[in-house]
């Protein structure tokens, strides 16, 4: 460890900015969760989801149990996307084992009953946790703040729940283009105060999960994810200029390359189906990037896990690279396999 000459201490700061490492820095979308078992007992203390995430003992605790079991490089506030809406007003709760339920957005009148007004006193909870966690984090550990992507948001918004062809999201961009852009628009306002109040609590990174960009192409993609989240960027870098942030437009393909050119982000976090070879030569030269592990390589584990895992680090590993998965940890996902898959690339030498 160099003396303190100015230079961050943190891996994942230093990949973020531009810095080779090997091995380079790892951690995982969703690391806290169901896989673990102690995260089933610790949710298990919350009456309701929500109730858990702004509960700040029990979600600094959650924040925390992956970095204890597995010495992750970052650990990544224990929260969730639909925090957003609730705060703006919607109804959200989540539904044991059929995940997120909304009280659906259906007209113009709804998108107008939605304030950003509260946002910061409803979700002071969520700061709160931030604060604790910094206090009790591991001084090489770096903590990541959240939010969704306001295209990603607005599709469980408007669905009222997952949905696999989005046919209301997008039949409502088509018929209403104006109640649409006034959504979008609130929620590139309220997502930015949340980022922002995040930073302002001690979260040094922030990464924007866009997990449904992929549904959209052409002129929306750029409209409603592109630009929205540069838009999304540039208000959170006026406030905290010095903290780097990692989109994740889920799903893209080439238009990867768009999201790594205009964002203004720092990093773009790849999905499993990005060549690695592309992702490289086109990508890596512009912007650090971080992936891409299938997370179902990882619940197979064996000498599977290992090529795949040798084949990112052999092509990737030799520019700035944050080691993650293409998506969130599956829940069935065997722990000794995460064991296994952090001493891989902590072993790793080009
Ligand atoms: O460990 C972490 O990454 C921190 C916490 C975190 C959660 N959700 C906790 C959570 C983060 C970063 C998220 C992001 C999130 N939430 C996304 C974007 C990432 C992605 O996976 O695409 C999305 C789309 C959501 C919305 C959401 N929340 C869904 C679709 C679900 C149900 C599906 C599921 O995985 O259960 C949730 C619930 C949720 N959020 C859980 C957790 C740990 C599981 C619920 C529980 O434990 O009771």
């Amino acid at each position: 460890m160099p003396e303190d000459d100015g230079k961050h201490h943190k891996a994942l700061l230093r990949a973020l900015n531009g810095d080779v490492a090997a091995p380079p820095p790892i951690w995982l979308m969703r690391q806290a969760g169901r896989y673990l078992p102690e995260y089933r007992e610790l949710r298990s203390r919350a009456e309701s989801f929500l109730d858990f995430c702004f509960t700040p003992d029990l979600a600094m605790e959650a924040t925390l149990q992956p970095i204890r079991r597995y010495g992750f490089d970052a650990a990544i506030l224990f929260s969730d996307i639909l925090v957003v809406p609730h705060a703006l007003g919607q109804k959200v709760w989540f539904e044991e084992g059929r995940g997120p339920r909304l009280d659906a957005l259906r007209e113009a009148a709804d998108v107008d009953r939605l304030t950003g007004e509260n946002l910061c006193t409803v979700l002071a909870p969520v700061y709160q946790t931030v604060r604790d966690v910094c206090e009790n984090l591991p001084p090489d550990v770096a903590l990541i703040g959240f939010a969704g992507a306001p295209w990603t948001v607005a599709t469980y918004m408007i669905e009222g729940a997952s949905s696999r062809d989005f046919a209301l999201a997008k039949g409502w961009m088509k018929a209403e283009p104006q109640s649409f852009a006034r959504l979008m628009d609130l929620l590139v306002g309220a997502t930015a105060d949340h980022l922002i109040a995040q930073a302002d609590a001690g979260a040094e990174v922030l990464q924007i999960f866009d997990s449904w960009a992929g549904a959209l192409t052409g002129e929306d993609l750029q409209r409603w994810s592109v630009a929205s989240l540069r838009d999304l960027v540039k208000r959170v870098k006026t406030a905290h200029p010095g903290v780097p942030i990692i989109v994740f437009p889920r799903g893209v393909g080439d238009m990867y390359g768009a999201f790594a050119e205009d964002c203004g982000a720092d990093a773009v976090s790849l999905d499993s189906t990005v060549p690695l070879a592309w992702a490289k030569r086109a990508l890596q030269p512009r912007i650090a990037v971080q992936g891409n592990l299938d997370p179902q390589v990882l619940v197979a584990g064996g000498s599977d896990l290992e090529t795949a895992c040798r084949e990112i680090l052999g092509c990737l590993a030799d520019g700035p690279f944050i080691f993650n998965l293409g998506h969130g940890i599956l829940p069935e996902t065997p722990l000794e396999n995460v064991s296994r898959l952090v001493k891989i690339v902590r072993g790793w030498q080009p």
